[in-house]
């Protein structure tokens, strides 16, 4: 497992600090010695990447597994089993993941009450852009206004939200930007083999973002860690497409422009991945079974996130689960989650939470985020 590489952690000084700043904060009544006054006032708590608002956006179209199994030889009572998912969203043809990015966009800029003007930097993480380039980011920022913006695409498919995450963390804490909009967006169905029953069963289209801005009051980004392993490259991909095989007749009809899987595989190396994220996560930042409010994993398949939570041990209690009304929607998965979870009242202010993402890549990552 790596080592961190973003965010810093709650070992050393910073914990006494913080409470003890809580403490003085919670006392205005109490007039304090000029030394300590001197003294709490040339402290400087770790400036944070925290979450000022979210949104989501999930296309109308629903496509059930009663539907799937018109088109290749499958059944509801064997996907259910097998994954957890009941239904997928799929985008209409007018939608992309630059229109839903943006949707996505807009409600977090209002939930946050964030003018786009404000903002920095934008980060879209997908795998499937609306074009190879100009970057879907730049669409977004275009359709929302957010002239000020730096803006570019993450590619580190399902992981690719905590991958975004711990970019905004690191110039949000170096003072590069103060305001940053990270977006997880994916039309995933537009890359699936509706012929390979493996695979098409999966995925699902939709949008999460969120606004995060500098906070120095505890709140925001605690603890990230990233890591990839480029062995497994080929466990999940799209062939076709790229400059080592570009677009021709051959590549479409050998079927190398949508994602294939090893399923079977990725299953071992998902679970195996989620464990370790959470063990390092929780001792990292010195959090036990009561002390994590919510788990927001990627939402790759009910059984890979049940055995890993049984394992690490968690209550499954504390797991956000929404795969059986979306699917995997790839980076999009967990920044819908987020949203969901804070508009349900799972996530309250005060609360922490661990974001676990894993994919392609091999890829994977987790944030522990204090709201
Ligand atoms: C894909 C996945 C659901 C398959 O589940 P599984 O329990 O491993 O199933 P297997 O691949 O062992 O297949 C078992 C049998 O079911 C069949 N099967 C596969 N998909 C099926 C479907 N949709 N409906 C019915 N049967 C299916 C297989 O052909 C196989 O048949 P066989 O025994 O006659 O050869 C599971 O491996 C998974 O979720 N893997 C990770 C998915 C992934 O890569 N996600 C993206 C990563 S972020």
């Amino acid at each position: 497992m790596p080592g961190t590489v973003a965010g810093g952690d709650l070992s050393g000084s910073r914990v006494p600090i913080l409470r003890h700043l809580d403490m003085i904060d919670a006392s205005p009544a109490v007039e304090l010695p000029v030394v300590l006054r001197e003294a709490t006032s040339r402290m400087t708590l770790p400036v944070r990447a925290a979450v000022a608002g979210t949104g989501s956006y999930l296309p109308k179209k629903v496509l059930t597994n009663n539907d799937l199994q018109r088109r290749v030889d499958t059944n509801d009572q064997w996907i259910v089993s097998r994954t957890g998912i009941h239904e997928r969203r799929v985008a209409a043809d007018d939608e992309t993941t630059g229109s839903m990015a943006t949707m996505a966009a807009r409600r977090a800029c209002e939930n946050a009450k964030v003018d786009p003007a404000q903002i920095e930097l934008i980060i879209v993480a997908t795998v499937s852009p609306d074009y190879p380039f100009p970057a879907t980011a730049c669409l977004v920022q275009h359709a929302i206004g957010a002239r000020r913006a730096a803006c570019f695409d993450l590619e580190a498919a399902c992981s690719g939200f905590i991958y975004a995450t711990a970019v905004a963390q690191g110039m949000i804490a170096s003072g590069a930007v103060r305001t940053a909009l990270v977006i997880g967006a994916e039309t995933m169905t537009r890359f699936v083999d509706f012929s390979d029953r493996c695979s098409c069963i999966l995925f699902g289209d939709g949008a999460g973002a969120v606004v995060f801005q500098a906070a120095t009051d505890g709140s925001g980004v605690l603890h990230t860690n990233l890591g990839a392993d480029g062995q497994g490259s080929n466990l999940m991909e799209i062939p076709g497409g790229g400059s080592r095989s570009p677009a021709t007749a051959d590549t479409v009809v050998g079927r190398q422009h949508f994602i294939h899987i090893e399923g079977k595989k990725v299953f071992k190396f998902a679970t195996q991945v989620f464990i370790d994220l959470l063990r390092e996560a929780m001792r990292a930042c010195e959090l036990t079974a009561d002390s994590v409010d919510l788990i927001i994993p990627h939402q790759v398949n009910l059984r890979i996130i049940e055995a890993a939570i049984k394992r690490v041990p968690l209550p499954m209690e504390k797991v956000y689960l929404n795969i059986g009304n979306y699917g995997n929607t790839s980076a999009a998965s967990v920044p819908i989650a987020l949203d969901e979870a804070r508009r349900d009242g799972r996530l309250k202010p005060g609360d922490t939470a661990i974001l676990v993402g894993f994919g392609a890549g091999l890829t994977w990552g987790s944030t522990v985020l204090k709201i």
